[in-house]
């Protein structure tokens, strides 16, 4: 199968100090690796170098066999715009858009009419169980709806990687589950890979199809991660 990311020696570095170490990295279609390891090993600055929010000081991301290391700033917005979604532990909601108009966010930059805009937006906010909820604003729903609403915004540019940054973090253990299943039933709809950080081995790493721990800036798994040696 062709991977759909793969990471080669990517190095990145704050004030002379090695946060990711050389590695190597791959991710196939609709695979779900969960990223564990203490607080400050270094797993949310991996998941900014491989979706492009960060940028490696060394190495090569490839997206389904494109290298995407060298992208400029404008570039790199287009393409995770169009291939990948991003879920932050916080939500990340613009607070003045009701939860249509911050899926349906994502979609502008597009010449896409109003209408089809609204439609697509509307059909995510269902998927995630939250169409009754689509004209109320953020601070007018619950930690887990918002996430929620997050997760809709994420996948409305139908991507084919979804990068999440402790999720379930913030809600408590019955809504990080129910957030849980939503990503594997929307992984199963949309053939979708998951990329996910998280502290919580009982009840996402542990349904990863890998599992990979950071320790210092290195990862090691079952099979992904070389370190430089
Ligand atoms: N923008 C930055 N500037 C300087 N140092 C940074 C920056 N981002 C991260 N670091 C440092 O890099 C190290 C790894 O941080 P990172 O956020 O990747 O850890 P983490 O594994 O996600 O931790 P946590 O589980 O607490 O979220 C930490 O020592 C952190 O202080
Ligand atoms: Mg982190």
């Amino acid at each position: 199968m062709n991977k759909v990311l793969e990471a080669q020696g990517i190095v990145k570095s704050y004030s002379n100090v090695q946060v990711v170490r050389d590695g190597h990295l791959h991710i196939y279609p609709g695979e779900f690796v969960s990223i564990v390891g203490r607080s400050g090993s270094g797993k949310s600055t991996l998941l900014y170098l491989l979706a492009g929010l960060e940028k490696a000081d060394r190495g090569e991301i490839h997206y389904k066999g494109r290298v995407i290391t060298g992208l400029n700033e404008e570039q790199l917005a287009v393409w995770r715009r169009d291939n990948i979604g991003i879920v932050f532990q916080n939500f990340n909601l613009i607070p003045t858009l009701t939860a249509l108009e911050n899926v349906s966010f994502p979609l502008y930059p597009s010449k896409m009419p109003a209408s089809e805009r609204r439609q697509k937006a509307m059909t995510m906010l269902e998927q995630v169980g939250l169409a009754d909820r689509a004209h109320n604003r953020p601070h007018q729903l619950s930690g887990g709806e918002q996430q929620r609403v997050s997760i809709a915004r994420s996948l409305v540019c139908q991507p084919s990687i979804l990068f999440a940054d402790e999720p379930t973090g913030n809600l408590d253990s019955d809504t990080g589950d129910r957030i849980m299943d939503l990503f594997l039933q929307l992984r199963e709809d949309h053939q979708l890979a998951l990329f996910i950080v998280t502290h919580d081995e009982e009840k996402v790493a542990a349904r990863a199809d890998r599992r990979i721990e950071m320790k210092d800036g290195r990862t090691y798994s079952d099979e992904i991660w070389e370190d430089a040696k």
